[in-house]
């Protein structure tokens, strides 16, 4: 099985919606035996916690599940237990390292990393800009390269 985790500050806005995007997508591609799907933050001020209801309200009119999706904690153990560790923007990925060690530089990524025709160097934080619309189109297309280069990497 290969395991992807999606990290942020919070996992109420951006890390659980790219959860319930990629999922949707491993789905739609037949995946769902190959790759599973989680999210965390590097915070626990929102643990047990129903995504952010600016997030819900755009997997809503997209159609994406998010059902039974709660906010947790990155752990250490969670470097052992995913081979992709994707974050949303640098701090994340300062945070994020304090936590868990993974065992190579290429274990945890930005998601921007992946995005073909945008500058974007990061994933802004709906929690703060207020703009949901902005941040679900780069979640989107990040998740759909994340796919492709997951599907090339594992020949899938
Ligand atoms: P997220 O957004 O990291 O995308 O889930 C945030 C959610 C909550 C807070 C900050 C960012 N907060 O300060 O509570």
């Amino acid at each position: 099985m290969i395991r992807v985790l999606f990290v942020c500050l919070g996992n109420i806005c951006r890390s659980p919606m790219a959860e319930a995007v990629f999922r949707d997508l491993v789905k739609k591609s037949n995946l769902d035996e190959q790759i599973e799907v989680d999210s965390a933050g590097t915070s626990d001020w929102h643990i047990g916690k129903v995504p952010h209801e600016g997030t819900r309200e755009i997997l809503d009119k997209y159609q994406i599940s998010f059902a039974g999706m709660q906010a947790r904690q990155l752990q250490k153990e969670d470097a052992d237990n995913f081979q992709y560790i994707i974050v949303m923007d640098d701090s994340n990925k300062e945070n994020a390292l304090e936590i868990c060690e993974p065992s190579s530089d290429d274990e945890m990524i930005l998601l921007t990393d992946f995005l073909k025709n945008r500058t974007d160097t990061y994933v802004p934080d709906p929690y703060f800009t207020g703009d949901f619309d902005y941040t679900y189109d780069l979640v989107l297309e990040g998740c759909e390269q994340l796919l492709q280069h997951i599907k090339q990497e594992q020949k899938l």
